[in-house]
């Protein structure tokens, strides 16, 4: 039985569906509407004939055009390949900064190739932009522990600092408050002769007090002018940049428990080429030497 009936005001047959008295219209679809459908219709078994579509069993049917995908990532990434390790290959015989910035070429292809090896491995201790943050040194500044040299540069990255690596650059700032090697008091007055060296208001008592302990202990690796010595990854204590912080909490910290960060090796994660790479690109971030 059929419920259809026309619809009054718009003279339109109804579908027979009927909600708390509400009847809908059979209107028919639009036509622009079904002129896309059937292109669509149509548009798709071409694609099945022309592109890889089916499931088999084995495999897929790979379409009239062989066309893949991956196989044109692999082509185009072998393409880039042949292309970069003649590149890659010169980096490993540079000795200096000035010979990979005489070939603006290879200096271009350094960059790139430390920029984004940078992103991957560095920038989550050192910051996107080698910035640094506290306990991660910034990169982009003339202030180096170790040197910033393209060669010293090379050896951080290569050997890393109190890392695993068995050549690692190694350094001790002593806990001078946990081993008790200093009272609670001498460390104070340490911390005033470090605030007054590195140019602001101390007391100037205190001071005096630490001149005799700083020359003695301290000197033998922050020097007697207290600059640092990049031999031995000692900081400049007379500047403003601070790896820990230079306000006097900080300091009594650092003089307490001592510092020890850890930049880990790269010999095993990253190639020799990829390596100098990253040191041009590192070099060029500002403070290089
Ligand atoms: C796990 C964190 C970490 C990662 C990852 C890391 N670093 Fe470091 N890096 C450090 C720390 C910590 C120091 C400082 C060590 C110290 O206190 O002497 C440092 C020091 C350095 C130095 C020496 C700075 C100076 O003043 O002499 C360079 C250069 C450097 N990193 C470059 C890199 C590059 C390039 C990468 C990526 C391949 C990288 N680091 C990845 C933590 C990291
Ligand atoms: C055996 C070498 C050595 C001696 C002795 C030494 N230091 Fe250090 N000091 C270091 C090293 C290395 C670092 C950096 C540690 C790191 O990078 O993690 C450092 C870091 C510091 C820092 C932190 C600097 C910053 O940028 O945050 C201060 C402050 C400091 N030392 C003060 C002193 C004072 C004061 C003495 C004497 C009581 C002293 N040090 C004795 C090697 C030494």
């Amino acid at each position: 039985m059929s419920d259809k009936e026309i619809d009054e005001p718009t003279g339109v047959e109804t579908t027979g569906h009927e909600w708390d008295g509400i009847k809908e219209l059979n209107n028919p679809l639009p036509r622009w509407w079904l002129i896309l459908l059937w292109i669509s219709v149509v548009w798709s078994v071409v694609y099945w004939v022309l592109m890889p579509s089916w499931p088999g069993i084995t495999g897929y049917f790979a379409g009239v055009r062989n066309h893949s995908e991956r196989a044109n990532v692999d082509a185009a990434l072998a393409a880039l390949d042949a292309e970069r390790s003649v590149q890659m290959q010169q980096l490993l015989t540079v000795a200096s900064i000035d010979e990979v910035e005489a070939d603006p070429q290879l200096l271009q292809f350094a960059m790139n190739a430390g920029a984004s090896l940078f992103g991957d491995n560095c920038a989550t201790c050192h910051g996107a932009g080698g910035q640094g943050f506290r306990g991660y040194p910034s990169l982009v500044d003339d202030a180096w522990l170790w040197g910033g040299t393209l060669d010293d540069i090379e050896k951080t990255l290569h050997h890393g600092i109190r890392s695993t690596h068995p050549d690692t650059r190694i350094s001790i700032m002593l806990a001078y408050g946990e081993t008790g090697a200093f009272s609670a008091d001498q460390i104070d007055d340490l911390v005033e002769y470090v605030v007054h060296i590195s140019g602001r208001d101390a007391d100037m008592e205190a001071v005096a007090r630490a001149e005799t302990n700083f020359v003695q202990l301290c000197a033998a690796c922050h020097g007697a002018d207290g600059k640092g010595d990049q031999l031995q990854g000692s900081p400049d204590l007379t500047d403003a940049i601070w790896l820990y912080g230079g306000e006097r909490k900080d300091l009594q910290e650092t003089l307490y428990y001592g510092r020890a960060g850890v930049m880990p090796h790269w010999t095993e994660r990253l190639t020799d080429e990829q390596i100098t790479a990253l040191a041009v690109y590192v070099h060029s971030l500002g403070g290089g030497e």
